[in-house]
């Protein structure tokens, strides 16, 4: 756990001494640090660094910069007013008071759709944790961030501290919001493009489960780097080969597997690599390490340096840099 956060210091303070540590690390090397051009293993903070705080919410991505993340994650989705906001479900019940605060407002199916809902609404919710073992739920204030405010807020931190920490957007369920009239691919361009990431080489990536919404990017002219995520289910058993994951490499830069698949197929990570292909798997949590390791750090090294792995998500982004950074 942070120092800061176990001494319970206020959350902005927290993230502003993390941020102000890491300056002063970077302070000591008088070249900015380009994430995007680092050889090391990447350090994508999963949610931001979601094991400490709330996911998703401004103070855990500031955490997750201060840490030393190299990539900050957002997951997207549309509210009905067109704004992308940083959320994991295309529903509000699970990480918000949505039901508390828009009662009569759930779909027949009893969920609170964020397509549903503007902006201006979804800013009267307060966001909290998920998982019941992590921040306490219920204390402080937390609220879903639009993802224009995360971006500023890396950039701002970026300017501060000399770092360059970059975004991970995933787009989340991009058919489904077509079908509800909200197409993501079009207003993702126009809006990393607006804070300047256009380039082959932007500190970004671009991440979906969905290979068609990459393949439309692509179409789109996007020239940003792409990751294509893929679960142990049978849609994606057909990319599980030397032959499948060239086809990948038609539409993205990079493959993000499930670790579990990785275990049980590590070949994968060499047909990749001949490919072309970075391999940066999901997800490396903290407070659940596989009962075969004897320790977090073991499972990191083990996918890392054993296995040969590009990067990876994790909810512990402090964890994992000091991981990367051994000598
Ligand atoms: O995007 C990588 C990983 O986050 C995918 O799983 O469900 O946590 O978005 P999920
Ligand atoms: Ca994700």
């Amino acid at each position: 756990m942070s120092r800061a956060v176990a001494l319970g210091v206020p959350l902005a303070a927290c993230a502003l001494v993390c941020a102000l540590a890491a300056s002063a690390v970077e302070a000591a090397d008088d070249e900015p640090v380009d994430a995007a051009s680092q050889p090391s293993k990447t350090v994508i903070a999963h949610r931001g660094a979601s094991g400490y705080l709330p996911e998703h919410t401004l103070p855990a991505y500031a955490l997750a910069h201060g840490m030393g993340a190299d990539y900050i994650e957002p997951d997207l989705v549309l509210t009905r007013d067109g704004h992308f906001i940083c959320l994991h479900d295309i529903y509000l019940q699970a990480t918000t008071d949505v039901e508390q605060v828009f009662p009569d407002r759930a779909r027949d199916d009893g969920r609170w759709y964020a397509a549903d809902f503007t902006l201006d609404e979804v800013r009267q919710l307060q966001a909290e944790e998920r998982l019941g073992n992590r921040f306490p739920k219920g204390r402080s204030r937390f609220v879903v961030p639009a993802f224009t405010e995360m971006i500023e807020l890396v950039q701002g931190l970026n300017e501060r501290t000399g770092r360059t920490v970059g975004i991970y957007p995933e787009l989340k369920a991009p058919e489904w919001h077509r079908a509800q009239g909200l197409p993501m691919e079009e207003s993702l361009l126009e809006v990393v493009g607006r804070y300047g990431y256009v380039e082959q080489g932007a500190p970004i990536f671009v991440q979906s489960f969905e290979a068609e919404s990459l393949k439309r990017l692509r179409a789109l002219g996007s020239e940003l780097r792409q990751v294509f995520l893929m679960a142990e289910v049978a849609q994606y058993r057909s990319f599980l080969s030397a032959e499948g994951l060239a086809g990948v490499a038609g539409f993205a830069t990079g493959i993000g597997p499930a670790k579990t698949m990785l275990e049980r197929q590590p070949e994968l990570i060499g047909w990749a690599h001949d490919a072309g292909l970075t391999v940066h798997p999901y997800t490396f949590r903290a407070d659940q390490v596989p009962d075969r390791y004897d320790s977090h750090e073991a499972e990191l090294r083990r996918y890392l340096f054993d296995l040969g792995i590009d990067g990876v998500f994790t909810d512990f982004p402090d964890r994992a840099r000091a991981v990367v950074d051994e000598p």
